[in-house]
C-alpha cells in the first residue's frame, strides 16, 4: 500500500467553474479515486485562490467586498464539485488563517536569507493572469501590446517592489529540467528547458503596493505591500499538508505529491515553484502532471474567450454527473488540446455508455433473471474472454499508472464491446441453460464495471448493487472469483440523448 498526494491548481473564483476547471478536476478525481480502489492511502486537495487584483476588481465590480465575495464564491465552487462527485479531502482557501501565516513566515525566511530584495519594476501586465509579460510573449494588436491568452489589452506598469531572486536557481532548475522525470509528459520540461536558455531566468516580482492591491496577505517586512497572489497560491500546497505546523503530516504526504495541473500554467509550477521550494529547503515535487486544453473553435475555452460551457447544462444533458465525467474522460489528453461540440460529447455517451455498458449490464441482467431465475453460480470461464479479461486489466494498469486516463477507459469499454459480441456469438437467448454464458458475461461485467469505477462512480455503484457484488480493486480481482450472483433488477443506466 502506498501514499498519494494529489492536487489540482486551486482556481480563482472570479466566475463559477466551466467544463475547463472541471477538466482538471475530474481527472485529479479519476487519479485520486483509482489509488483508492487499488488500496493506496490517498490525500486529494483542490481549493480557490481568493486574493489578488483579479478578485479585488471582480468583487468592486459587483459592488460587495472581496471577503463576502470569496466566502460566497467558496459555496458555489463546493457545490459545483458535490454535483460532480469529487472526492477531495481538502478544500483550500488561501484566506484562511493557516495558509496567510505560512505565506508571511515563508516570504520572511527568504527576506532573511537574502532572496528577496526591493527594486524598481515596470512592464506590461495582464490581470486576467495575474502576470507580466515580456516583449517576446505579448503580441502588438493596433499598436498595443496584447495578452497572448485572453487577447485583451495589457497594462503598464512602474512601480517599486520586492524581488524573489529566481535567477540564483538557474543551474538548480536547468538540471531538474534536464535530469528527472518530474515534469510529464516531456514535452512540458522541454518546453520550459527551451524558455530558460532563450530567455535566462529573471527575477520576479513578489510584492504589490498596498494602494493598489490591498487584497492579499500583507508583506512581514513592509506593510505597505501585498504578497503577490502567485506567491501566496503556490504556497498552499505545502500549507494544505500542515508545513511548518504539522511535521509528521507534511513529510507523510509531501513526498508523495502529484500536481495536475494545465499548461497554461505551467512557468509558474516548474520555474518559479521549482526554485521557491528549493529557497526553503524542501525537495521538489515528486509528479506534475500537465495536460493540454479544451478548446473550442480553436480558443481555448473560457471566459475571457467568451466560449464557456457551463457544467449544470452538461450534468443536464447527461442525466448526471457520470456521463459528463465518462466524456471528459474519455476525451483527455495531456499532450494535445481537445475541439470539443455537442456532437462529439452526445456520440461518445450514446456509443459507449448507453449502447456498450448500458446495453451490455441490461440485456445480461434480463437474460439472467428470465433464464436462470436471477441467480447464477460459479461456473468456468470462456476461455477467451477470459484472456480478454486479463488483457484488459493489464491495459488498463499500465495506463493508469501513466496518468493516461482516457487509455484506462479505452481498456474497460473495450471489454464491454467484447462481451456484447460474445452474446451476440453465443446466443444464450436461444439456450435452454445458459449459465455458464451468463457467468462469463458477468464476470466480464464485474471487472469493467470495476474498472470504470473511479470515473463513473455512481452508475458502477449501482450495477454492484443490482448484480450483489462488492466494489473492488480490479487488478487483484481475479475473473472466475465470484461463487454466486444474484440479480437483483436489469438496470436501465444510461438513456440515449436523441437529436439536439
Ligand atoms: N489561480 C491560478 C492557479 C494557481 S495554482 C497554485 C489559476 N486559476 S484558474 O482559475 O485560471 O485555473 C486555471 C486552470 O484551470 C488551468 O491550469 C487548467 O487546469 C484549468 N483550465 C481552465 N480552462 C481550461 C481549458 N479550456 N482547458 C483545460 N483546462 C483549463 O490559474
Amino acid at each position: 500500500m502506498g501514499i498519494i498526494y494529489i492536487t489540482t491548481p486551486i482556481y480563482y473564483p472570479n466566475a463559477p467553474p466551466h467544463i475547463g476547471h472541471a477538466y482538471t478536476t475530474i481527472y485529479a478525481d479519476v487519479l485520486a479515486r483509482y489509488h483508492r480502489l487499488v488500496g493506496d492511502e490517498v490525500f486529494f486537495m483542490t481549493g480557490n485562490d481568493e486574493h489578488g487584483l483579479k478578485l479585488q476588481r471582480a468583487a468592486e465590480e459587483k459592488g460587495v467586498d472581496p471577503e463576502s465575495f470569496v466566502d460566497e464564491m467558496a459555496g458555489v465552487y463546493m457545490s459545483y464539485w458535490k454535483m460532480l462527485d469529487i472526492s477531495y479531502d481538502r478544500f483550500i482557501r488561501t484566506t484562511e488563517p493557516d495558509h496567510e501565516e505560512v505565506v508571511k513566515k515563508a516570504i520572511e525566511e527568504l527576506y532573511r536569507k537574502d532572496l528577496v530584495y526591493k527594486a524598481r519594476y515596470s512592464g506590461w501586465y495582464c490581470v486576467n493572469c495575474e502576470k507580466f509579460y515580456s516583449e517576446k510573449e505579448y503580441s502588438i494588436v493596433e499598436g498595443r501590446p496584447h495578452c497572448p491568452i485572453h487577447g485583451k489589452p495589457l497594462e503598464w506598469l512602474e512601480e517599486e517592489t520586492y524581488y524573489f531572486k529566481l535567477s540564483e536557481f538557474k543551474d538548480y532548475l536547468v538540471n531538474l529540467l534536464e535530469n528527472t522525470d518530474i515534469v510529464y509528459p516531456r514535452q512540458y520540461a522541454v518546453e520550459v528547458l527551451n524558455r530558460v536558455k532563450e530567455e535566462g531566468l529573471k527575477d520576479v516580482s513578489v510584492a504589490r503596493p498596498r494602494e493598489r492591491v490591498w487584497w492579499g496577505v500583507e508583506l512581514p517586512f513592509d506593510r505597505e505591500y501585498t504578497v503577490y497572489v502567485w506567491f501566496d497560491a503556490l504556497l498552499n500546497y505545502i500549507s494544505g499538508i500542515g508545513y511548518l505546523r504539522d511535521t509528521e503530516k507534511f513529510d507523510k504526504y509531501w513526498d508523495s505529491v502529484h500536481h495536475v495541473i494545465g499548461k497554461d500554467i505551467l512557468w509558474f509550477h516548474t520555474a518559479v515553484w521549482f526554485s521557491l521550494l528549493k529557497a526553503l529547503d524542501i525537495k521538489p515535487p515528486r509528479k506534475l502532471i500537465v495536460h493540454a486544453f479544451l478548446i473550442n473553435k480553436g480558443l481555448k475555452i473560457g471566459k475571457s474567450a467568451g466560449n464557456v460551457i457551463a457544467i449544470e447544462d452538461l450534468v443536464n444533458r447527461y442525466q448526471d454527473s457520470d456521463g459528463v465525467r465518462y466524456i471528459l474522460m474519455r476525451v483527455f489528453n495531456l499532450g494535445k488540446d481537445v475541439e470539443v461540440s455537442t456532437e462529439l460529447f452526445d456520440s461518445i455517451y450514446n456509443s459507449e455508455l448507453a449502447d456498450t455498458y448500458g446495453n451490455l449490464v441490461r440485456r445480461v441482467g434480463v437474460l439472467a433473471i428470465k433464464k436462470s431465475g436471477g441467480v447464477i453460480y460459479k461456473r468456468s470461464l470462456d476461455q477467451e474472454i477470459e484472456s480478454k479479461i486479463k488483457e484488459a486489466v493489464a491495459r488498463y494498469s499500465d495506463a493508469m499508472e501513466s496518468f493516461d486516463v482516457s487509455s484506462a477507459v479505452n481498456a474497460a469499454i473495450e471489454l464491454a464491446r467484447e462481451a456484447n459480441a460474445f452474446i451476440n456469438r453465443v446466443r444464450p437467448w436461444e439456450k435452454l441453460s445458459p449459465d455458464k454464458d451468463l457467468y462469463t458475461l458477468l464476470e466480464a461485467i464485474r471487472i469493467t464495471t470495476l474498472m470504470l469505477h473511479p470515473i463513473i462512480p455512481r452508475a458502477t455503484s449501482r450495477v454492484a448493487r443490482a448484480f450483489s457484488f462488492e466494489i473492488a480493486n480490479p487488478l487483484e480481482s481475479s475473473p472466475c472469483s465470484v461463487e454466486r450472483y444474484e440479480i437483483r433488477e436489469a438496470p436501465i443506466l444510461f438513456r440515449k440523448i436523441r437529436g439536439k
